[in-house]
């Protein structure tokens, strides 16, 4: 009898001790697949746009690319698929990178438009390519967030959704 209970006392012993292990395994399971949090807030860029008055030109980064923002002049300008407003006041927003091979195009405000370096490719401002030039489509756009007057770059906001779907 008192055999029996030893067994019993060292069975559920071990099985505590298995299910322990199994549990601190599973932690360490999801510690090491969850992204480091320098990892995480890598993943956004909040700018603050408050100080931004019409035609203002405004560059940053996210995710090691090139963003740019500009504040537009009037609301004849507003497109719909590139533009939100805060306020009423316009602004658009897109990564600074040529659709054709790559390279940085730059934003000439006297021709309202981008200009590329490398082969001659033009954007209007509202960052879509100009026919007859070799991008083969618009500059893509960063998923954002309207917080306020600060944009969070890499966070999807309604703002972002309704251009998505004009
Ligand atoms: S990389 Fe911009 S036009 Fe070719």
């Amino acid at each position: 009898m008192a055999e029996i209970k030893r067994r019993n006392f060292l069975g559920m012993a071990l099985g505590g001790v298995t299910a322990v292990g199994a549990v601190a395994s599973l932690v360490a399971m999801k510690k090491t697949w969850d992204p480091l949090p320098s990892v995480v807030s890598a993943g956004f860029t909040t700018v603050d746009i408050s100080g931004m008055k019409e035609g203002d030109f405004f560059s940053t980064e996210w995710r090691g690319k090139p963003v740019y923002i500009i504040r537009k002049k009037s609301d004849a300008e507003f497109n719909a698929k590139r533009d939100f407003k805060i306020n009423g006041a316009i602004y658009t927003l897109g990564i600074q990178i040529c659709t054709h091979l790559g390279c940085i195009p730059i934003f000439h405000p006297d021709s309202n438009g981008f200009l590329c370096p490398c082969h001659g490719g033009r954007f209007t401002i509202d960052g879509i390519n100009v026919e007859g030039t070799p991008p083969p489509k618009p500059f893509d756009m960063p998923p954002f967030k309207v917080d306020g007057m600060k944009l969070v770059l890499g966070e999807s906001g309604p703002e972002y959704e309704a251009m998505l779907k004009a």
